[in-house]
């Protein structure tokens, strides 16, 4: 059974057939999912799913994408979000300079703004780290006891040792099984299996072979299934080891 700790079915993508895409999960080998949101209408639409199906948690968050829809009571109503019993972390959350480089003073004052609300509310983080990584590091590392994944990681093998060192956890998506994956294979391999998660980032980042194709987390076969041929295992251990790996974290018994 899979775990995709990062999908994002309130995207309307999945207007046409989400209820149906949803609810047939479990059937399909996904017990659990994470839907992360973005800004406060996508976290409030993560937690209405997780209230309507028993094997979907929210996520609540303001990505730095969306840095121009936040408002000054925004994050006051995501912390209210925040206190939900299905809310399993705050995310995604981050810096995005590759999106945009000319706000950086305003997305990281909103990023600390949002893992200082996870450390008062004891609950992980998803980091979204898209060309800003120095500043990452540099931010997470100011709060040694907040804890959490880096999404879709694309960092150095250098710097995921710095994380790994701390107990965050990395994030693993359909690019491992791209052609120019060298980088993110090189990670895979130092990575311990305890701190690896897998994710499908729907309705984007689908894998191989259906790459180009609106994703979903039944794809998690194909990312489990180069998780486990780079770490010499079985994609049934590879898919076990991550779904535990997922539950500890965001503590879902
Ligand atoms: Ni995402």
């Amino acid at each position: 059974m899979y775990f995709d700790t990062h999908a994002h079915y309130d995207d309307e993508a999945f207007d046409a057939d989400r209820r149906e895409l949803l609810s047939t999960m479990p059937k399909k080998g996904v017990e659990l999912i994470i839907n992360p949101g973005c800004d406060y209408d996508s976290s409030a639409a993560a937690i209405a799913m997780a209230e309507k199906y028993p094997h979907v948690y929210a996520a609540v968050g303001f990505h730095p994408e969306e840095l121009t829809k936040l408002e000054s009571d925004s994050l006051e109503k995501i912390a209210i979000l925040a206190r939900h019993p299905k809310c399993v972390a705050i995310g995604e959350i981050g810096l995005d300079y590759y999106w945009d480089d000319s706000h950086k003073d305003e997305q990281k004052a909103l990023f600390k703004a949002q893992l200082e609300l996870a450390l008062q509310l004891d609950k992980p983080v998803i980091i979204h780290d898209r060309e800003a990584h120095a500043d990452c590091m540099e931010i997470v590392f100011v709060y040694p006891e907040l804890k959490g994944v880096f999404h879709c990681y694309s960092g150095s093998a250098e710097m995921a040792k710095e994380l790994l060192k701390r107990g965050w956890y990395l994030g693993f998506d359909g690019p491992i099984t791209y052609k120019n994956a060298r980088k993110a294979i090189e990670v895979l391999e130092i990575c311990p299996l305890d701190r690896i998660l897998v994710e499908t980032d729907s309705p984007y980042l689908s894998p191989v072979p259906r790459r180009g194709k609106r994703n979903d987390s039944t794809n998690l076969q194909y990312i489990i299934e180069k998780l486990a041929e780079i770490k010499g295992l079985s994609p049934e251990l590879a898919a076990a080891q991550t779904l535990e790996n997922g539950k500890k974290l965001f503590n879902i018994t």
